[in-house]
Parts: structure tokens; sequence; C-alpha cells
């Protein structure tokens, strides 16, 4: 639209939206007293794209930074081999199996975040 030989612009906000594709939950294990991955979920639509591997690698060297966070421990099922696969690539290696629970530990002095 135009006024007096001006020419006058509309300008449309552009909304950019963030969609969550998962979670990762880690604390202070009560038991051992090291940190611990509690939870890691990506969304079904969005496995197999390099997110829950990126999520952990993000924590670790997190966690890996601090004075207290050399060791990190994973929960996860026997029977999940993605879980196990996953955690073994980035070099947490098995410690205890309880019924049907794995847990897996990280050593940062060992081996650095792949
Ligand atoms: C385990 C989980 C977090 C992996 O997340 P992800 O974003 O899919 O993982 P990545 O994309 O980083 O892939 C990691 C490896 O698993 C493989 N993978 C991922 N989904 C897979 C599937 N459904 N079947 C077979 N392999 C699969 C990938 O190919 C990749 O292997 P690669 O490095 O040889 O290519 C996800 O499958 C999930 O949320 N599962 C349900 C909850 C769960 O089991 N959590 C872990 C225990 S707490």
């Amino acid at each position: 639209m135009s006024s007096g030989g001006k020419r006058a612009f509309l300008t449309l906000p552009q909304h950019i939206f963030t969609v969550s594709v998962g979670f990762i939950v880690y604390g202070r294990d009560a038991k051992s007293g090291r940190w611990k991955i509690f939870r890691l979920m990506v969304t079904a639509t969005h496995q197999g794209k390099g997110y829950g591997t990126a999520a952990m690698k993000k924590v670790m060297r997190d966690l890996s930074s601090r004075p207290d966070g050399h060791e990190i421990l994973v929960c996860y099922q026997d029977a999940n081999g993605v879980a196990r696969t996953l955690y073994a690539k980035l070099g947490f290696t098995e410690q205890t199996v309880e019924g049907t629970n794995v847990t897996a530990l990280w050593r940062a002095a060992r081996s650095e975040v792949p």
C-alpha cells in the first residue's frame, strides 16, 4: 500500500518453535554417591538420529568438568540392546546385574568423552 508516493511496509512476525525430542534426567545416586543418569528418553519418531548420543555426551562433558564428576553411572534393562550398545560405545562398562537391571560405569580418568 502506498500513501503520498511513499511505500508503507508491512512486517510480519516470524515465530520459531522449539520442539522437544526427549529428555535426560541425572543427579546424585543416594546409594553410591556418584552421579547417575536416571533416565534417557528420545521420542520414538526421533530415535536413531543421534539425539540420545548427543545428550549423553553433553551431560558427560558437563559432569566430567566438575571435580566430583569423574565417575558416572547408568542403569538399563538387560533386554535393552539399543541402550547397552549406546552406553558401551560411549565407554561405559557393565558393573552389576541385579535381576533385569544392569548398572554400568564410566570413568572420566580412563576414557575421555568420545
Ligand atoms: C535408548 C535411546 C535413548 C537411544 O536414543 P537415540 O537418539 O535413538 O540414540 P542415537 O540416535 O544416538 O543412536 C544410538 C545407537 O542406537 C541405534 N538405535 C537407535 N534406535 C534404534 C532402534 N530402534 N533399533 C536399533 N538401533 C537403534 C542407532 O543406530 C545408534 O547406533 P550406531 O551408533 O551404531 O548408529 C532411545 O532408543 C530411547 O529413548 N529408548 C527408550 C528409552 C530407553 O530405553 N532409554 C535408555 C535406558 S534409560
